[in-house]
């Protein structure tokens, strides 16, 4: 079969060959992918600097946001039938079975021993066939046959804001209003017609003028769009009970610490790189006691935010028809995959490959 690989660690070696087809073992789907999706984790991947082949192998098959169909439910794959739309979750739990990857939260994972699929000591879902333990894949309804590719992203928002609520809910009476979205790439998107569809007040900010897709598509959730080229960010300090950052900009993630209100919560999904500080650190904590405030961190999501998300994707589809649409800008055939993995166009949301047929 074909597959989309990389050698980890060289730039430069994604490639699409032919692999032998995978073989099922008791309690494995075999897949049909149908789409894969390409996010920053990937191309940090395709540029050298993240990602591992699983043990014994000289590359890494590519792809962990994924939309496939059941291609055969053997033994162990009860609840499963051929041709079931399906998405797999990325995350398997460690070997030493810490807590939390034995209590199903390998999102949680202690050890750190964790292996991902298309990222870290697992193949991915950029082939045409692929396998996942049953246990982690989660069933979709027809209706999402062209946008189930969104569930994964989708899946760090749920857990991102989820994860605020909790937090929050646990910690005081807390009546939110009014969120914040910091970014407009895909997670960002989500990100507002989740919190959109929760009822909130959201400010959708990024760099980009109002008439671009990525700023058009927020405000069509009713977000209020702001270019921070024409409104600076630290106009907005203190105004939001939740904010969500989503740039993966070190500048921004910041900033963001001051733009949440007293006993606000700031969810940070991003990876950031080093950068040295120049924020006075005293101001940043005295800020965060004085407003009984809280930034944390998100990665990766379990099965529950899957399922979850899974609801959320049929909701937002009925509610603001074309948007979930709108954010798949670039669809790249399987032949010309290796060119998937390159700059993106100024209009671009998202570019997925289309894996097959079905
Ligand atoms: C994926 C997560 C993963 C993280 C770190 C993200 O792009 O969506 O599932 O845990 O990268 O590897």
């Amino acid at each position: 079969m074909k597959a989309i690989t990389v050698t980890p660690g060289t730039p430069g070696s994604v490639s699409l060959r032919d692999v032998p087809d995978p073989t099922p073992r008791t309690g494995q789907l075999l897949l049909r992918v149908q789409k894969v999706g390409i996010c920053g984790t990937d191309m940090d991947i395709v540029n050298g600097f993240y990602g591992e082949a699983p043990a014994g192998s000289p590359y890494l098959i590519l792809g962990h946001e994924s939309l496939s169909r059941v291609e055969r439910a053997g033994p162990g794959c009860e609840g499963f039938n051929e041709g079931d739309l399906v998405v797999p979750t990325v995350r398997r739990g460690c070997p030493e079975n810490c807590l939390n990857c034995r209590s199903g939260e390998s999102d949680m994972c202690l050890t750190g021993h964790y292996e991902e699929h298309g990222i870290k000591r697992l193949h991915g879902f950029a082939s045409e066939l692929a396998l996942s333990d049953s246990r982690y894949v989660v069933k979709l309804p027809e209706s999402l046959s062209e946008v189930g590719i969104l569930l994964e992203p989708l899946t760090i928002v749920e857990k991102g804001v989820q994860q605020a609520f909790r937090i929050q809910n646990a910690r005081m009476k807390w009546e939110p209003s009014t969120a914040l979205v910091l970014g407009s790439g895909p997670v960002g998107l989500l990100a507002t017609a989740l919190l959109r569809q929760m009822g909130l007040d959201v400010t959708a900010v990024a760099r980009k003028p109002a008439g671009t897709p990525k700023a058009r598509l927020a405000a069509s959730t009713g977000a209020t769009y702001v270019d921070v080229r024409d409104v600076p960010l630290s106009s907005m300090e203190g105004k939001f009970d939740i904010v969500f950052e989503a740039t993966g900009s070190t500048a921004v993630a910041l900033e963001a610490q001051n733009l949440c209100d007293t006993n606000g919560v700031v969810s940070f999904v991003g990876i950031y790189k080093s950068q040295a500080g120049t924020e006075d650190a005293g101001k940043v904590f005295t800020n965060l006691v004085l407003g009984n405030r809280v930034y944390f961190g998100s990665v990766n999501a379990n099965i529950s935010y899957f399922s979850k998300g899974a609801t959320d994707l049929v909701n937002i589809r009925k509610k603001w028809a074309g948007f979930l649409e709108g954010i798949l800008t670039n669809k790249v055939p399987l032949d010309k995959a290796e060119s998937a993995y390159g700059p993106k166009g100024e209009g671009d949301v998202k570019t997925i490959l289309e894996m097959g047929s079905g």
